[in-house]
């Protein structure tokens, strides 16, 4: 699927990611500045933190209670908050929209 992440500074990025991989890999394979992923994606460290667009918020599944208290320890958590690392990308996702908050840590 192809999926924009937006910077918190309004820049766009639109990235193809291969089905099966997250939208996490998809912002650093392609150097989008704004996801740190310290932990490499194992839900441990909430540095790939971003909002996912309100049009997509029900197409998504919901994030799991590990991935719930790690979002608790992020900058600026909102409703629409996910770690990006626990977001994997099927076919359907294609046009999925995140944003990034303006700090990651
Ligand atoms: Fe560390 Fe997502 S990369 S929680």
């Amino acid at each position: 699927p192809v999926i924009t992440f937006i910077e918190h500074n309004g820049t766009e990025h639109r990235v193809e990611a291969p089905v099966g991989s997250t939208a996490m890999q998809a912002a650093v394979n392609n150097g989008v500045p704004g996801v740190l992923a310290d932990c490499g994606g194992s839900c441990s460290c909430a540095t790939c933190h971003g909002y996912v667009d309100e049009m997509w918020t029900g197409s998504l599944s919901s994030a799991k209670a590990d991935e719930l208290d790690m979002l608790g320890g992020a900058l600026d958590m909102k409703h629409n908050s996910r770690l990006t690392c626990q977001i994997l990308l099927t076919a359907a996702m294609d046009g999925l929209i995140i944003r990034l908050p303006e700090s990651q840590i």
